[in-house]
């Protein structure tokens, strides 16, 4: 394992000094690509410090101060210069600072960060990946554009600063800042960083480990946050036309480094440090994020004992973990399918029994209603027989007394005053009436 690597002397040229050169021309037939996030309020100058920034003019609208919610908008563009091909992102924060409730405003910026080391993770993961021609849309720097108040930071600077600090390179900048005089400029300088570093916020700090640029670079952190002024209008001054920012009082050059800190931002994001923000944002925030996600799904480089996990292990034990969990679902929807048709089917014989209990006793009050019906009619008839007996018997007397007047006319009326003195005959004779 600690085998000696033994250094040998080279008899001739062999030609792999070449290699630093075969990488460059690789890399420049690939192309660049390099996206930068603007955030700052709403009219603080993003647009014209990106038109300033790259000497050109980018298609740009204004944005409105009644945006709901605060929302990225990417604009791609292809630059070149000399013979390199960059692909620019700018991505605005349209909104900014607009919403009177500005709590949740960090959020879209860092759902969208995310959502681009998301996609680059899903690449990644593919069986057939294509990182090679891949449209890598990872935010590599993000420059936070502070109001010249000369105040301090506000509170939405520190907690988006702070929320986006493990994702995103931070360079803070002052816009606007021939609006703030000399003095000023400089106690603003020294309070932002004070409150930077007591609020625990980590910038982005220019590297100082490559020797080349260790000096400038040091000597740069110092002037941090940079203090800018954007402008493409072109002004003569002298008898030369610079860019720069007229006034009734005088003329502020946007090149000039005692007016401000444009060209050490130029020179710091674009001409020195673009690379180590490239990587950065690979080797450092897009590598967190990557940790973290498959952590999240499960994955681990060591087991319980510290011993080195392989991803097959780790897929083998999240399929067998997962097999498991689906056995055990499985198992509860029979068990809960059983119990909910035992549920039903008792339900259903409840139901049944009731019917039953009412089919009886609509039965028995029915069979009592016919019962006494059928004792009413068993009445009824009777008291018919026994009219028509009575029916009978006086018209057999009637028809007695008629025989009986026409043999005796003398013995008429007695027989008469006897027939109206009968009063039960009378009486069912009325009461029949009248039923
Ligand atoms: P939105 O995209 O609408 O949020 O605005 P923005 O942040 O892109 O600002 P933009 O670049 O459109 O500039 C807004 C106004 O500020 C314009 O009138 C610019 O001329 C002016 N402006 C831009 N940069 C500076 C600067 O450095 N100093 C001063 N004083 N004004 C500036
Ligand atoms: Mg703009």
């Amino acid at each position: 394992m600690n085998e000696e690597k033994r250094n040998l002397s080279l008899g001739g040229h062999v030609g792999f000094d070449s290699l630093p050169d075969q990488l460059v021309s690789k890399s420049v037939t690939q192309g660049f690509s390099f996206n930068i996030l603007c955030v700052g309020e709403t009219g603080i100058g993003k647009s014209t410090l990106m038109n300033t920034l790259f000497n050109t003019t980018f298609e740009t609208e204004e944005a409105s101060h009644y945006e709901n919610a605060v929302r990225l908008r990417p604009r791609t563009y292809d630059l070149q210069e000399s013979n390199v091909h960059l692909k620019l992102t700018i991505v605005d924060a349209v909104g900014f600072g607009d919403q009177i409730n500005k709590d949740e405003s960090y959020r879209p910026v860092v759902d969208y960060i995310d959502t681009q080391f998301e996609n680059y993770l899903q690449e990644e993961l593919k069986i057939r990946r294509s990182l090679f021609n891949y449209h890598d849309t990872r935010i590599h720097v993000c420059l936070y554009f502070i109001t010249p108040t000369g105040h301090s930071l506000k509170s939405l600077d520190l907690v988006t600063m702070k929320k986006l600090d493990s994702k995103v390179n931070i360079i803070p900048i002052i816009a606007k800042a021939d609006t703030i005089s000399k003095s000023e400029l400089h106690k603003f300088k020294i309070k932002i960083m004070s409150e930077l570093v007591s609020n625990g916020v980590q910038i982005y700090q220019f590297p100082t480990d490559d020797e080349a640029v260790a000096e400038i670079n040091s000597v740069m952190n110092a002037h941090l946050p940079f203090a800018v002024v954007g402008s493409t209008e072109e002004v003569k001054v002298g008898n030369k036309l610079v860019r720069a920012r007229q006034y009734p009082w005088g003329v502020v050059q946007v090149e000039n480094e005692s007016h401000c800190d444009f060209v050490k931002l130029r020179e710091m994001l674009i001409r020195v440090n673009m690379e180590d923000l490239r990587e950065q944002t690979h080797t450092r925030h897009y590598e967190l994020y990557r940790r973290c996600k498959l952590e999240e799904m499960g994955f681990k480089d060591t087991d319980p004992d510290s011993q080195p996990f392989s991803l097959q292990e780790t897929y083998e034990t999240k399929r067998k973990e997962f097999l498991g969990e689906l056995q055990k679902k499985e198992e509860e929807m029979r068990q809960m399918f059983v119990n909910k048709v035992k549920e039903t089917e008792s339900e259903l014989k409840e139901k049944e029994r009731e019917l039953h209990e009412k089919f009886e006793h609509l039965k028995r009050i029915h069979q009592e209603e016919k019962r006494k019906v059928e004792e009413k009619r068993r009445e009824l008839e009777e008291e018919m027989n026994a009219f028509n007996k009575r029916k009978l018997a006086v018209e057999t007397l009637q028809s007695q007394s008629l025989q009986a007047t026409s043999q005796q006319p003398l013995k008429k009326d007695k027989d008469k005053k006897n027939f109206f003195s009968l009063p039960s005959a009378c009486s069912i004779t009325s009461g029949r009436h009248v039923n």
